[in-house]
């Protein structure tokens, strides 16, 4: 059975579907399990200042819902979460892994995201 470089045949066709059908359920549980973590922790962490919808109950911290700050890069908006801007916003590098500092920064870009749409 040669798959490569001949033409694929019938069984060919049958194995990549069959490694698909494994493949992409695996990822799209990953990634949901990414913005899970993500809510969770926006919501125990950053929703009192940040606004658990995205629109900001702190004066002077950022809506996310409106997309406010959310045009910086992640390199610089991860940098500003690790390591606290300003006077009011701590730094959480002690408190949250990358991980959890990654998935979160891709929730509040869905928060702007949803919102974006919901206007439009
Ligand atoms: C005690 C209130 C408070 C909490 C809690 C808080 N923030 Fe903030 N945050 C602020 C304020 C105030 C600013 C504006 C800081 C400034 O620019 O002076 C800010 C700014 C930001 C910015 C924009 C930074 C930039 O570079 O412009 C991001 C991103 C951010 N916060 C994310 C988070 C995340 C994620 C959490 C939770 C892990 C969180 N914040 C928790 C008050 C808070």
């Amino acid at each position: 059975m040669r798959c490569f470089p001949s033409e694929p045949t019938a069984l060919c066709a049958l194995i990549i579907v069959l490694v698909l059908a494994l493949v992409i359920p695996i990822n799209r549980s990953r990634a949901q399990g990414d913005m899970t973590l993500g809510q969770e922790v926006y919501e125990e962490f950053c929703g009192a200042c940040h606004g658990y919808d995205g629109t900001a109950l702190l004066p002077g911290a950022p809506s996310f819902s409106s997309g406010e700050r959310l045009e910086q890069s992640d390199t610089v908006l991860l940098k500003s979460i690790r390591d606290g801007k300003g006077d009011l916003m701590p730094p959480w590098g002690d408190i949250l892994s990358d991980e959890e500092r990654i998935a979160i920064l891709a929730y509040v870009r869905r928060i702007a995201a949803e919102a974006a749409s919901r206007d439009n």
